[in-house]
């Protein structure tokens, strides 16, 4: 199985996975030969990376994060439990918080249990969602990466369990913003941003209120957009003024935004999303944070196509444990010719680096 860009699929590509439209229903099953039409229809759906199968990286199997059924019963729930409290919102009732959080707890113990039995880096380049489904995706991806971190962070249990409840939650006042504003494609204009910050008040005042949700829980979405430099928003607040749990969920956060697929815009590679968060790391986010993050997550997923530095191809075929930049590759090709694949450990041979990664084509230079 290797990744490929959709815009470099071509006809009669064999689909490695399934891929869900916004209803959790198939869109096109695993095996599936592609079509011209098909391809098109993937560009519309503003899908950025597919699996396919081919001879050469037969064997090469990514394990999901989280089941797909904790996924699609995970999304169900937010998806069901958002909705309603939007309605509620429209309709000028007020919302019981401590009704629903039983439900979304259950949710983020699920998901827990589920990444306490992943043994790999966290991947979820492919995982594909369309533009109205965005936030539910969104808090879903938040969840797992911020469980992640956490538990690499060495969070106890109860502790994860307040972060995860709080990472489900972190974009809960999003419901009450005009859905046109969320996604707007231009710029926004000084108060349509001003009217989005007002999420994170909103979050608060939501969950602040219920007792079954512990405060900190409830500060998530009230802090997790504050950056530690002060340059975040809705109160400016900096360094250990800003929760753990906020700084955890504010990385994830911005992660998941940069690296998902997007209709709008391209989906960065995880490399570029790590670039970008080690831009700001001390600044913005906690740097040993940072660091804790790009030993959770997938670097350089399975079935990605990389360029070395010895002029040798491949695709990514293993991880290795916390050494997310130093994966397991299968050779393809050497200075441009093909060869008959075989492994290359990059930990055996630490004088060779990936210099680009060819999903993207020639977009994805390696910057470090
Ligand atoms: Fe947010």
């Amino acid at each position: 199985m290797r990744i490929r860009s959709v815009h470099s699929l071509k006809e009669n590509d064999c689909l490695g996975k399934a891929i869900y439209n916004e209803n959790d229903s198939i869109l096109l099953n695993q095996g599936v030969s592609l079509t011209k039409r098909m391809i098109e229809r993937l560009k519309e759906k503003g899908v950025s990376f597919v699996y396919i199968d081919d001879k050469e990286t037969e064997g090469i199997i990514t394990d999901d994060v989280i089941k797909e059924s904790t996924k699609q019963e995970s999304i169900r729930t937010i998806k069901e439990n958002f909705t309603n409290i939007s309605q509620s919102l429209k309709l000028g009732k007020t919302i019981d918080m401590d009704k629903l959080s039983p439900t979304f707890s259950n949710v983020v113990n699920n998901i827990l249990s589920d990444i306490h039995s992943n043994k790999e880096a966290v991947s979820m380049l492919s995982d594909v969602f369309c533009y109205d489904t965005y936030v539910f995706q969104h808090s879903l991806n938040v969840t797992i990466y911020s469980l992640a971190l956490g538990k690499k962070y060495g969070l106890s249990e109860k502790q994860l369990e307040e972060l995860g409840l709080g990472a489900i939650l972190h974009d809960i006042g999003k419901v009450a913003i005009p859905i046109e504003v969320l996604n707007k494609e231009e710029t926004l204009t000084f108060e349509e941003f001003a009217l989005i910050k007002e999420h994170t008040n909103i979050g608060f005042d939501m969950l602040r209120k219920a007792h079954t949700i512990s405060l900190l829980t409830a500060h998530c979405a009230f802090q997790h957009h504050e950056r530690l430099d002060g340059s975040g928003y809705p109160r400016g607040i900096k360094g250990d003024d800003i929760h753990i749990y906020a700084k955890i969920i504010g990385i994830a956060d911005v992660f998941d935004a940069v690296t998902g697929n997007r209709v709008y815009r391209k989906a960065k590679l995880p490399n570029e999303g790590l670039e970008l968060l080690y831009s700001g790391a001390a600044t913005m986010f906690d740097k040993e944070m940072v660091e804790a993050f790009s030993k959770t997550v997938a670097i350089y997923p399975i079935g990605l196509e990389v360029a070395l530095s010895d002029g040798r191809m491949g695709v990514v075929s293993k991880q290795n444990g916390d050494f997310t930049s130093r994966p397991v590759i299968r050779i393809l090709s050497e200075e441009g010719k093909q060869v008959t694949p075989y492994e290359l450990n990059l930990m055996e041979h630490l004088s060779i680096t990936i210099t680009s990664c060819e999903t993207a084509l020639t977009q994805n230079k390696v910057t470090n």
